[in-house]
């Protein structure tokens, strides 16, 4: 390595880094004048190293805007294709899934891995005393559909309580579906065709990988970090570069895995951008209603005037999880959606959303809504002091401004996966970082749930996460 041109040596390192996900396909790579002052050395060898790396066809150099991360089909192989018509991939999520699911079912005590709270924090008691009380005055919830007029009231409670986030939507395109999961699924079943591709976020929430394997649909996996959300640029870059997208799934508000916010600004460009490209845009808002700040962040819809949006949200994570009450607003797709889903699951259960109205109509949800995002603003504190404590030193967590999960960077070189393994045989689970993208991506992240409520056992099993991820470090080492 030492006798190779120092060109060389910078392209490996930089190939390294491409290899660990630190860039995503599309992402910004360092200016070549930065990257210069990193290795100590003139701007000529540091733009060598780039163009070594195009020829490899694991960069793209955009005029006037520097050199990207190209999009490769399947970084572990080595093999790399161009970047555009062939980098979305066919998503096979199966053997991770299942992983995932072996673990739900298993007897691990502390359980972390999964994007739920502890059901404590759910008034449980409440809406059972409620639904009796329903069931005892109108026993016919149990024999038939909700009746329609209900059912407006019910839509225009949502529209109400839509419009405290500054969006507006009329009462008869709020459509009932099962949990958001039915939503963006009949979404997706209206906008594409079996081989179609669908942008995505990378990392990105699993259950939608898994979503889009049954379709037999292709991911596009647009870079999303903490910080800033979604990758305008890099989603610009695959739009004109790449195979044509049939549209995007974008969690705006506290995305799972990363908790990112996208900023107001952000959700405007994303708009205009979507319009220049004839992009559909299916925004998942299951997060938004557990914010930490003053009111629930303005959704992407708000803005849409094209009725290119279709909305999806839900209560399943704001009120009651077993409930799974969804619903989306379409646009100008409602029409279409409300068609499929009389084809999936026709209606919701009647006695479920007469709850959801009672508790809406007497202004109850606000109290147990906040109750629940107190809870976990609080529990993300403790989860996120603990977590900065206890990992070895260069792990990276951003605490998220609402949600009720933790992204945690290791240092390079964590193996999330090999340390999943200790961590179970002492009965700790988390989601690593593998299970967050269809290619080889995030070895080195994990995310760790904060639904639990505090304890000193919590704290306990989060200073021996960060020993395994120490002790794994040095093994590796
Ligand atoms: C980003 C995201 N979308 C959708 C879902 C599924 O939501 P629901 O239970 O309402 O179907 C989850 C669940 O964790 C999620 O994290």
């Amino acid at each position: 390595m030492t006798d190779l041109p120092l060109y060389l040596h910078i392209a490996h390192q930089l190939q390294a880094r491409l290899d660990s996900g630190e860039w995503p396909p599309g992402s910004r790579l360092p200016a070549v004048r930065r990257l210069a002052a990193e290795h100590g050395v003139n701007t000529l060898t540091a733009l060598a190293a780039y163009r070594h790396l195009e020829e490899q066809q694991r960069v793209v150099a955009r005029p006037r805007s520097g050199f990207f991360a190209a999009l490769p089909r399947h970084v572990a192989s080595g093999t790399t294709a161009p970047p555009g018509p062939t980098a979305a991939a066919l998503v096979d999520v199966d053997s991770r899934m299942s992983q995932l699911i072996r673990l739900s079912a298993s007897s691990i005590r502390q359980q972390l891995h999964m994007a739920e709270a502890h059901s404590s924090l759910y008034p449980a008691q409440e809406l059972s005393r409620r639904m009796q009380l329903l069931l005892a005055r109108q026993p016919e919830l149990i024999g038939a559909y909700l009746p329609t007029a209900d059912q407006q009231q019910l839509q225009q409670q949502i529209r109400r309580l839509a419009a405290s986030w500054q969006l507006d939507i009329p009462t008869d395109h709020i459509l009932f579906t099962q949990g958001i999961t039915e939503a963006i699924s009949l979404s997706l079943r209206h906008l594409t065709r079996p081989g179609d591709v669908v942008a995505v976020e990378t990392p990105v929430y699993f259950g939608l990988l898994q979503t889009l394997q049954i379709l037999g649909l292709k991911a596009l996996e647009i870079p999303c970090t903490p910080d800033a959300g979604l990758s305008l640029e890099a989603l610009e870059f695959a739009l004109r570069h790449g195979a044509p997208v049939k549209c995007l799934v974008t969690v705006t508000n506290f995305q799972n895995p990363t908790g990112a916010l996208m900023p107001d600004d952000n959700k405007k460009r994303l708009l205009q951008l979507a319009r220049r490209h004839g992009l559909t845009i299916i925004e998942d808002d299951v997060f938004g209603e557990l914010y930490f700040g003053a009111q629930h962040p303005t959704p992407l819809k708000a803005w849409d005037r094209d009725g290119e949006v279709i909305y999806c949200s839900s209560f399943t994570k704001s009120f009651a999880p077993a409930f799974r009450l969804g619903w989306l607003s379409g646009g100008r797709h409602h029409a279409a959606l409300e068609r499929l889903r009389e084809s999936s699951s026709l209606v919701s259960p009647a006695i479920l959303l007469a709850v959801l109205s009672e508790v809406l109509a007497s202004g109850d949800y606000a109290r147990i809504s906040q109750r629940i995002r107190q809870q976990l603003k609080q529990q993300m504190d403790a989860l996120a002091d603990a977590v900065l404590a206890a990992f070895p030193r260069g792990t990276r967590v951003r605490r998220p401004q609402g949600g009720m999960l933790l992204w945690v960077e290791g240092p390079e070189g964590l193996d999330s996966q090999a340390m999943l393994e200790t961590a179970l045989a002492r009965s700790i689970s988390f989601a690593p970082g593998l299970v967050f993208s269809a290619e080889p991506r995030f070895a080195h992240c994990l995310r760790i749930n904060c639904g639990q409520p505090w304890s000193t056992q919590l704290a306990e099993d989060i200073r021996t996460l960060g020993w395994l991820a120490s002790e794994q470090l040095a093994g590796s080492r």
